[in-house]
């Protein structure tokens, strides 16, 4: 991790700078016989580049104090989800195997770019969300909610969701609002002209990620059920309706993400051909699936991913 850089004054996000900008203007209109000192050329705000990806603010200095305690609850929760959350969690995942380093690490979709983001629009459940909808869908469908002991996410107002927007908001300490900070997310892989292939993602696999992950996806668990490196499917892993089974989602992770600690080392067709694999093998069921596969096909998974597909001779989400 980088330093943080200490805060300069007039230096700390593009509010100031816009504002900044906005008081230099008026100050060339009205006091014209300053004109000849501000020639200093001013920006408009919309030339006003975030380049550098924000960083957020290091662990030691959570405070103490009940926001502090709150923000390290939401740590645990987000690092260990089944020990802090446990009846909400229906597979062997936590948040931070997907939202890396404790959900700071940009292209791993961290959180600190997630804060800023909400309330807004999302096509999947077409209304606006709150961070914690947000949150709810990442146990409903990554954390595979519906299998766990509760049976579904942690109810609205739930003190799980009041730790994680402790810790959340941490993280976004400093951070500008009101635009999409570089590195939220992951990297969108252009499509390559020969397409995606599991056949050819196959082979990918056993040479770089099966040595970790296993021969058959299922990671490696220990005595306590917990995992020292989580399931890519099976069972132990996430569902049918989550962002991960979309193989455009997770070959943009993969590619600046794995394999672990060796990030940017696939070419994008492996990466896509590697998340076409890890895609096209059985999951838990999408709980949005009420009536058939084929169905629950037509209306969510339009955008082209394996679910109701047959590989090797069987449907695929009907498990
Ligand atoms: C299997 C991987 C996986 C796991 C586990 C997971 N998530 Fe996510 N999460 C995703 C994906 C994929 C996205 C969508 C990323 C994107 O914007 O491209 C996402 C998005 C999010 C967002 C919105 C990010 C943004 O910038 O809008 C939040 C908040 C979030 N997850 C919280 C959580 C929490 C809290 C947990 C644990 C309870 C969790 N996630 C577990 C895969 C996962
Ligand atoms: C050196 C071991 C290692 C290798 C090799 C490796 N991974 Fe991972 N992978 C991990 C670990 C560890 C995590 C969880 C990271 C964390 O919790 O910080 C992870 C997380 C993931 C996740 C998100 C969590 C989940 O279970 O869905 C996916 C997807 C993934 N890896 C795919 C791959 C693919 C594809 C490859 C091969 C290109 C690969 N990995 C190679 C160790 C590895």
């Amino acid at each position: 991790m980088t330093e943080p850089l200490p805060p300069t004054p007039g230096d700390d996000g593009d509010a100031q700078r816009i504002i900044f900008a906005i008081t230099a203007a008026l100050l060339i209109l009205v006091v014209t016989y300053k004109v000849g000192q501000s020639d200093a050329p001013v920006q408009p705000p919309d030339e006003v580049a975030m380049d550098a990806a924000f960083s957020p603010p290091e662990e030691s200095t959570i405070p103490a104090g009940p926001d502090g305690d709150a923000i390290r609850r939401g740590r645990l929760i987000f690092t260990t989800t089944s020990a802090h959350a446990g009846q909400y969690v229906g597979n062997g995942l936590t948040c931070s195997n997907c939202h890396l380093d404790a959900g700071r690490k940009a292209d791993a979709s961290p959180m600190w770019a997630a804060w800023v983001g909400y309330p807004a629009y999302r096509a999947k459940n077409g209304r606006v969300n709150t961070m914690e909808d947000r949150i709810r869908e990442c146990f409903l469908y990554s954390m595979n909610a519906p299998a766990s002991k509760a049976g579904t996410p942690p109810p609205y107002g739930d003190d799980v969701y009041r730790d994680l927007q402790s810790y959340f908001a941490w993280l976004a300490t400093g951070a500008p609002s009101g635009k999409p900070l570089s590195g939220r997310g992951f990297v969108k892989l252009a499509v390559t002209p020969p397409g995606h292939d599991p056949a050819r993602g196959a082979t990918v696999f056993a040479g770089q990620c099966a040595s970790c992950h296993g021969a058959n996806g299922q990671g490696q668990a220990n005595p306590d059920g917990s995992y020292t490196i989580p399931p890519l499917w099976g069972t132990r892993s996430f569902n049918w309706g989550a962002g991960m089974a979309g193989v455009a989602s997770a070959a943009g992770f993969i590619k600046a993400n794995m394999p672990y600690g060796q990030g940017n080392t696939l070419t994008d067709q492996q990466a896509w051909d590697v998340a076409a694999y890890v895609d096209s093998r059985e999951r838990p069921r999408d709980p949005r699936q009420t009536a058939t596969v084929d169905a629950a096909r037509k209306k969510y998974h339009a955008k082209g991913d394996y679910y109701g597909q047959k590989i090797d001779g069987k449907v695929l989400g009907g498990s």
